[in-house]
């Protein structure tokens, strides 16, 4: 399936200057968000992954189904204020500023194997840091999985040798 059809570009938004490749429209038709679905759940058997992390708020909309489908767990990673036991934190670079995720701090076992689902890889920073999150808490990254990778934002240049998959690039 040519699943780049089904994302919707919308010029000049949030800002001026910025193209925003909404994938709402990948998820409101069933065969392709199943067949997203699908491609990221044969790389995450590919890769043994024995469980999946995603960054709110659309790293759930692709993490879950992932999850679901493998029959494993998710564990969400969230802004501060949101999650209700003990977390841990770590700050990221953007743009202008920094912010914070966080994660339940027995989210992930010692040594488990973790795929990290988002919709979108721009610059890398919000899941360079749920890569840091995840360390931190012992579990082994195997690898990243993405609906759309912007290349030219080199976001792969912030995970090193770490197995990226991006079903669209633009
Ligand atoms: C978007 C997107 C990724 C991130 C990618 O999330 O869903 O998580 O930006 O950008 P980066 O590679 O430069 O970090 P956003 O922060 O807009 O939050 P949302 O999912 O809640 O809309
Ligand atoms: N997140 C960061 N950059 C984005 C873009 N250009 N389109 C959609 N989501 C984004």
């Amino acid at each position: 399936m040519d699943l780049k059809q089904y994302v919707t570009t919308v010029e000049n938004w949030p800002k001026e200057g910025i193209t925003f490749r909404d994938i709402t429209t990948i998820m409101d038709n069933g065969p392709a968000y199943k067949y997203a679905t699908d491609e990221i759940v044969k790389y995450a058997k590919e890769l043994g992954a024995e469980i999946v992390v995603g960054p709110e708020a659309r790293g759930f909309i692709i993490g879950c189904p992932v999850a679901y489908a493998l029959q494993i767990g998710f564990a969400p990673v969230r802004k501060p204020g949101k999650l209700p036991r003990e977390v841990i934190s770590v700050d990221y670079g953007l743009e202008y500023g920094k912010d914070t995720l966080t994660m339940h701090k027995d989210a992930i076992k010692p040594g488990q194997k973790v795929l990290i689902c988002d919709d979108l890889l721009a610059t890398g920073g919000t899941v360079e840091a749920t890569v840091r999150l995840v360390e931190q808490l012992g579990g082994q990254v195997v690898g990243c999985a993405f609906l759309i990778e912007l290349v030219e934002l080199n976001g792969r240049e912030k995970l090193g040798d770490l197995a990226i998959k991006a079903l669209i690039q633009y």
